[in-house]
């Protein structure tokens, strides 16, 4: 499939967590190795799915039951580790992404899906329903990068 065409169809299916985390530090380059390695990765309900374009993997994510920061709500879950490779990047695949994600907390039983969003890529997490949550914080022990909490209220009727 040509890279360039902008019609590549990602297929989605579920990766291990030794391969999320492989890419995760390849693409999203916490400062140390443990960083690339989440509390919730190897929890029996936790996602981790993968895109793959012609056989590669060119794009992460990760959805695991976790409460908000500062609250206990058990029917929370956490998305994290969205990364797309750079030439992979606005053609859907993170949207899709973000649906298959939600889909699986769904099916969990979650009631919301949050996130610990980029500044930068704010506008990505608006596109897919979630709301800014208080104000923007940093993590300097982890990365430069500017955050929000932010929130997707899933309905379930
Ligand atoms: C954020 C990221 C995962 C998005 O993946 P993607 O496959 O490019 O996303 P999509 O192509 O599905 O984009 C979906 C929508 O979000 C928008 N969007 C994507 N990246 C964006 C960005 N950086 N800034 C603003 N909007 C963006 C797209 O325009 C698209 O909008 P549309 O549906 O109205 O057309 C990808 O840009 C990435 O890996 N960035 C670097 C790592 C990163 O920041 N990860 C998130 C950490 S919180």
């Amino acid at each position: 499939m040509d890279r360039k065409d902008g019609t590549a169809e990602a297929e989605l299916r579920a990766i291990s967590a030794g391969d999320v985390q492989a890419f995760r530090l390849r693409v999203l380059r916490p400062p140390k190795r443990e960083h690339a390695v989440y509390p919730g990765d190897d929890a029996a309900d936790t996602l981790h799915l993968g895109a793959f374009v012609d056989a590669a993997l060119v794009a992460v994510a990760t959805v695991c039951r976790e409460a908000m920061p500062g609250t206990s709500d058990a029917g929370a879950w956490r998305l994290r580790g969205m990364a797309t490779l750079d030439e992979f990047r606005g053609r859907g695949v993170g949207k899709r992404m973000v649906e298959a994600c939600v889909a699986h907390a769904i099916s969990q039983g979650a009631e919301s899906v949050w996130c610990s969003a980029r500044i930068s890529v704010l506008r990505f997490y608006q596109a897919a329903g979630f709301k800014e949550q208080g104000e923007p914080f940093s993590l300097p022990e982890y990365s430069e990068h500017s955050y929000v909490l932010m929130k997707r209220e899933l309905r379930r009727d």
